[in-house]
């Protein structure tokens, strides 16, 4: 393999090597740096749960990953609207899908962003949290000046909900008070845009009812404005079944956003989404380690919380991702199977900090030069990766049958 390069590769899923399973991978390329995995029937079967259960349409968002066969998957799955949170992102899926709805859902933008998104890019709704960054969209899309240009923009403001029902937050940084999101609905109507509501639950929502909370505030700011609702994107926020965790089936959220929005009695033509990543996301890529060194019941093995697992230095964070071993026996890769023991794992930078928080679980006879495949980590995996210490994984491939 060629050695780490920070430049990612322009790549399609149709061109990427494929290989019946992640041992035969292995024997092909006894891969020195890490390889990412991708299961399609994982994104195929993602997808699909969505399309037959969610009450509205779904949207992907693209900071879970932005790889180009993973957005490849997702949309040749029927993912067709994506949640873009950077101009950059907005690039990315205009390019690649000419024909995709996009909407840019980060509440506060770098300056210009929305302007450029609007004009070059198409994109027409955007979310938000305050006056001042309403005063932004209208004045670079032009609409504070044409109602023609408004009459085009659907505009979310972003509630904040409650952030008890995921091991994730994301309440603490954006989100509109009751009160202030009325008042915000007000503006927008006022300007000529479409008002629409939106909230992120927190990532990997343990409890479908936090949805309902969510949408009960919804009704409450719907009220206080008087406004007629055009949009309302439930956001993010529905689980991966990793291990060591308990989630209801997706179906219990779909029912629980259904009764939800039955209750808000939206005006006829309301149009609902949702844009999960970790769900679409999760369960479709393996990131394939090799350990450098065994020290006892510690291992140094060629990826990270600088590189792609990023999400074992999250805090309180009890998920665990299945793990399987690969050793070479006799000139064939077998995967090893042994008792369990914990390990402590260090990354391949020289920075202490360079650890995974968790100890892993791994068969005991692990060796230095065997294989550790790190399932179910298609979600803020690749898209977290950095350079740092010049390592930088970005090899993909298939696993076909
Ligand atoms: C605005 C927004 N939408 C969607 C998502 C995706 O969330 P999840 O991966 O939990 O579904 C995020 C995650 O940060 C987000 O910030």
């Amino acid at each position: 393999m060629s050695a780490t390069t920070h430049a990612e590769t322009k790549r399609n899923a149709a061109s990427l090597a494929h290989y019946p399973s992640v041992a035969a991978v292995i024997d092909k390329l006894r891969p020195t740096l890490p390889v990412y995995a991708l299961f399609p029937p994982a994104f195929r079967s993602a997808v699909q749960t969505f399309i037959d259960g969610f009450p509205g349409e779904t949207m992907f968002a693209v900071k879970a990953n932005h790889a180009d066969p993973v957005l490849d998957h997702l949309h040749g799955a029927g993912i067709k609207h994506f949640d873009v949170a950077s101009l950059a992102e907005v690039r990315l899926i205009r390019e690649r899908f000419a024909d995709a709805k996009l909407s840019f859902m980060a509440p506060v933008r770098i300056r210009g962003a929305a302007g450029e998104a609007f004009r070059t890019f198409a994109v027409r709704n955007f979310a938000l949290d305050s006056e001042d960054e309403l005063a932004v969209i209208l004045s670079e899309t032009g609409a504070n000046n044409d109602r023609s240009i408004a009459a085009q923009l659907t505009l979310y403001v972003r509630l904040h909900v409650p952030a008890d029902g995921a091991l994730l937050e994301l309440s603490s940084k954006f989100g509109a008070s009751i009160t202030q999101a009325a008042e915000l609905l007000r503006l927008i109507a006022a300007s000529g845009a479409k008002p629409g509501l939106t909230f992120h639950v927190g990532s990997q929502c343990l409890h479908p009812r936090s949805y309902q909370a969510a949408l009960k505030r919804c009704g409450d700011a719907i009220k206080q404005s008087g406004v007629t609702l055009a949009a309302l994107d439930v956001g993010g926020g529905f689980p991966g079944y990793y291990l060591n965790v308990t989630v209801p089936p997706l179906e219990e959220y779909f029912a629980a956003i259904k009764d939800g929005v039955a209750a808000l009695k939206l005006p006829e033509g309301c149009a609902i989404y949702c844009e999960p990543g970790r769900a679409l996301a999760a369960d479709g890529l393996s990131v394939i380690t090799q350990v450098l060194l065994r020290r006892d019941h510690t291992i140094y093995i060629n990826d990270g919380i600088y590189g792609s697992l990023n999400e074992y230095a999250l805090q309180n964070w009890p998920v665990r991702y299945p793990l399987r071993v690969y050793a070479e026996s006799n000139g064939r890769i077998i995967e090893k199977k042994s008792r369990i023991a914990s390990f402590k794992a260090f990354g391949p930078t020289c920075d202490t900090l360079d650890v995974l928080h968790y100890l892993i679980e791994l068969p005991d006879n692990v060796a230095a030069g065997d294989w550790i495949e790190f399932q179910q980590l298609g979600a803020y995996s690749c898209a977290l990766r950095t350079g740092f210490n010049g390592f930088y994984p970005d090899t993909f491939v298939e696993i076909r049958a």
